[in-house]
């Protein structure tokens, strides 16, 4: 199969940039699950965007930088900040409905870290009604194809045209993909001129995550192996409220918005904590509060705290977070008179795959956009509804750079099917599924919230056993969808581990108990 647009994922990132490639050629989408399945579908608070009279550009980089701690790039939060009203403009057209107050004027949120309510959202359900619309005009276009069931395995490079690529070779190129249609158990070839990683987080490599059963990390995996560079991946956050509601997995999440409207959190006996963290309160940026929250937990030995909004208005909450009302309803809390029982979990890899200010990455004819890239905005703690306005912003950049290049790439005349002789098929799943939950425990037992270097090393020492055993039954066995994602969460935690190791230093999300303070030296983590 050859394309001029090859796009991998369809969250916000992949769909809004396939809507503006189809202007100028064909666009194939492979995404791994049913096509809606994404982070993207399950995101609550909204989209972070200057858009009322009383708030300001400046006040939102500032927000932005001060929860960034010192590692953003100034000149990307700058641009994606003052490009956020257009890009917005536009999936507004695409047909996404957003809360307004009076008609024009939208019902503002606020979430940790921002000083104005600045928060465009759909109820408490913003992510699913965007990927509705974005799907919606997607299936209008008829320059775009969507191939549903389809997992990209590997990026097709000169590696595989028999060239040596090792991280010091210049020009690594990107050809396309190899793929397993899931359908027929076949890995097809597909080639493409212009590829877009947009395969979002990796919230699984931990065993308690917000995020759905996709985010394995797949293309971060893909670009590391492919010798591309990724960056600050020690920066995992952790959202501090999520639902606590044991054997649920993944875990439901209780949107900042909550705490933006009024929620506060407690301690099992009522008392407030916050403020003894934090002058902000229940509103500190997120690496501040889950930190706090994991310090009560540890000192009472208990697995929750609370979040208490019972003091607002039944009408008021009912209309604003039908969808979390109704979850804890499901399982016996009336969110209205009962407090919420909460717990921090992995929800938002703030590193990825570098790329520059037009989200090329370091793999020529290959960008990234959305949750698997690192673009320099986060820094070492991403603000609040941040991250939906960056996937928009670095598609729209893309697309602007892509299709003034895509019709004069030549691609090479052969490039060789997949091989996979000397492989056979596994009657053993159970040890991939074993060696998923090992690796998530070791994950979220020593490279949690709190660090240190002898949990790491530890983590690592077990990782590696991990590796060994998983890289053997790989080349060994036909490909499947849970060894390839096996194979791509050992990966990210081994890059994790290593990044982590490597900054000593606490800033934003990495804090480590070896190294409390700030370095001198500012810097990013690069493998
Ligand atoms: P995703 O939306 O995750 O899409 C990735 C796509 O890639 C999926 O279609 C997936 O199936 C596909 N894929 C992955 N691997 C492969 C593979 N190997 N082969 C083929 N396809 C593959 N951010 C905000 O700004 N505001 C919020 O309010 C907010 N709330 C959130 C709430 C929750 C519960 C979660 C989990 C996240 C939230 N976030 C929020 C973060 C935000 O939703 C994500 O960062 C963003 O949606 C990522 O978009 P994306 O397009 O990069 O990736
Ligand atoms: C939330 O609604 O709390 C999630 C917002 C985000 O992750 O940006």
């Amino acid at each position: 199969m050859n394309v001029d647009f090859l796009v991998i994922g369809s969250g916000i990132a992949g769909l809004s940039f396939a809507l503006k490639a189809a202007k100028h050629g064909k666009v194939l989408i492979v995404t791994k699950a049913n096509e809606d399945e994404s982070n993207t579908k399950y995101a609550q608070g909204g989209v972070a965007v200057v858009v009322d009279k009383s708030d300001s550009f400046d006040k939102h980089i500032a927000d932005t930088l001060v929860a960034g701690d010192g590692l953003c790039d100034r000149a990307v939060v700058e641009n994606v900040v003052k490009e956020g009203p257009q890009r917005i403009q536009e999936i507004i057209q695409y047909g996404t409905h957003f809360d307004e107050v009076t008609n024009g004027s939208y019902d503002l949120a606020r979430e940790g870290g921002h000083s104005e309510h600045r928060i465009l959202h759909y109820k408490d359900i913003t992510g699913f009604e965007i990927e509705r619309a974005l799907l919606e005009q997607v299936h209008a276009s008829p320059n775009i194809t969507v191939l549903t069931h389809y997992f990209a395995v590997d990026l097709i490079t000169q590696h595989h045209l028999g060239v040596f690529v090792n991280k010091h070779s210049e020009d690594i190129t990107c050809y396309g993909i190899y793929a397993l249609n899931t359908k027929t158990n076949v890995v097809e070839k597909i080639i493409s001129k212009i590829t877009v990683m947009a395969s979002g987080g990796a919230g699984h490599i931990y065993s308690s995550t917000t995020n759905p059963v996709i985010a394995t990390g797949d293309g971060i995996a893909m670009v590391y192996r492919a010798k591309g560079k990724v960056r600050n991946m020690e920066f995992i956050q952790f959202h501090p409220t999520s639902l606590y509601n044991p054997g649920e997995y993944p875990s439901f999440l209780i949107s900042e918005a909550l705490r933006g409207f009024g929620a506060v959190l407690r301690r099992k006996n009522g008392e407030e904590f916050m403020q003894e963290y934090d002058e902000r309160g229940s509103l500190a940026p997120r690496d501040i509060v889950a930190r706090a929250i994991d310090n009560e937990m540890k000192k009472s030995g208990d697995d929750y705290v609370y979040l208490d909004i019972t003091h607002r208005n039944k009408g008021d909450l009912l209309k604003h977070f039908p969808n979390i009302y109704a979850k804890c309803l499901s399982i016996g809390i009336d969110l209205t008179r009962d407090y919420i029982p909460v717990t921090p979990a992995a929800h938002y890899l703030c590193g990825g795959i570098m790329v520059d200010t037009n989200g090329l990455s370091s793999i020529q004819h290959l960008y990234a956009c959305g949750e698997c890239s690192s673009t320099g905005l986060h820094g070492a703690n991403r603000l609040a509804s941040n991250s939906l306005l960056e996937a928009l912003i670095y598609a729209h950049r893309i697309y602007t750079q892509a299709v003034t290049l895509f019709d004069r790439i030549i691609l090479p005349s052969t490039i060789p099917d997949w091989d996979d002789t000397d492989t056979h098929l596994s009657n053993e799943d159970i040890l991939v599924t074993h060696n998923l939950r090992e690796t998530q425990k070791v994950m979220s037992d020593y490279v949690g919230i709190v660090r240190s270097d002898f949990r790491l090393e530890r983590a690592m020492r077990r990782l590696k056993l991990l590796y060994e055993e998983t890289e053997e039954f790989y080349k060994n066995t036909k490909l499947s969808v849970k060894l390839c994602e096996l194979r791509n969460v050992i990966q990210v935690a081994y890059i994790v581990i290593k990044s982590a190791m490597a900054r000593k230093e606490s800033r934003g999300l990495h804090y480590t108990t070896d190294y409390p303070f700030h370095a001198d030296k500012l810097e990013d983590t690069i493998f």
